[in-house]
């Protein structure tokens, strides 16, 4: 049974990056749980399923062929051998991502694949995203969530962006996804038993040192 790191938090709280580099650090594999249910959404766009379809959705979710890498340094998501890695990250991708993650059905699918991957990864891997914590891996040994104000998390997600996004388009895209988000899945209290770590006043290499430090602990 691998050693399980899951960590949770919302849009900006930095739970990517600071994942993959605890991975890289712990000699771990890595899983970016968004970026499947971005290659969902790719998939749904791509050949047409209507959004608003949950039965549609959940269809697609079961039938997608993907497979995503979980090594920290190669950051690679395919759909049926297509390379998506970039594609998932456009904004078209970002704006439709929550009516995948709002469908219950689809949901559980990814949430099944999820739980495969992290039971096939061997010694040690860190999973991030929305539900590790609570619903992909309650029984992980480290769970975290990763939280920041809002303000700190509007500043990073706009300077991840290249700061070209007016303030009413960041806003929309961090905060209004997560509160389509909580509808189904809550990211925003620790769970009993989840540490938290508030990034807000920490710098990057003090954030990667709080997650080491509960991984040690
Ligand atoms: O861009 P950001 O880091 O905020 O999000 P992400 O980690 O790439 O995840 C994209 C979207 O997938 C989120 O907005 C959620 O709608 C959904 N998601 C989820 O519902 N559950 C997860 N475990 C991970 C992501």
């Amino acid at each position: 049974k691998p050693l399980v790191v899951a960590i949770d938090g919302p849009s900006g709280s930095g739970k990517s990056s600071v994942s993959r580099e605890t991975a890289r650090r712990l000699h771990a594999a890595y899983l970016d749980t968004g970026a499947m249910y971005r290659a969902v959404t790719w998939y749904c766009l791509k050949t047409g399923v209507a959004m608003q379809e949950a039965a549609e959705v959940e269809k697609a979710s079961r039938e997608v062929d993907l497979q995503i890498s979980t090594h920290p340094d190669h950051e690679q998501v395919t759909v049926s051998g297509t390379d998506v890695t970039q594609a998932i990250r456009e904004p078209e991708i970002s704006s439709a991502v929550s009516a995948v993650a709002t469908t219950l059905g689809a949901r559980a699918e990814l949430i099944r694949r999820q739980q495969q991957i992290i039971a096939d990864s061997g010694r040690r891997i860190v999973a991030e995203g929305r539900d590790i914590t609570t619903v992909v891996a309650p029984d992980a040994e480290v769970r975290i969530l990763l939280t920041a104000s809002e303000e700190a998390r509007l500043r990073r997600r706009g300077l991840q962006l290249g700061g070209t996004q007016s303030q009413q388009d960041l806003h929309n895209q961090v905060i209004g996804r997560d509160a389509k988000d909580s509808t189904v899945v809550s990211f925003h209290e620790a769970a009993d038993g989840v540490f938290t770590i508030d990034s807000s006043d920490l710098d990057f290499e003090e954030t990667i040192e709080a997650v080491l430090a509960v991984v040690r602990r």
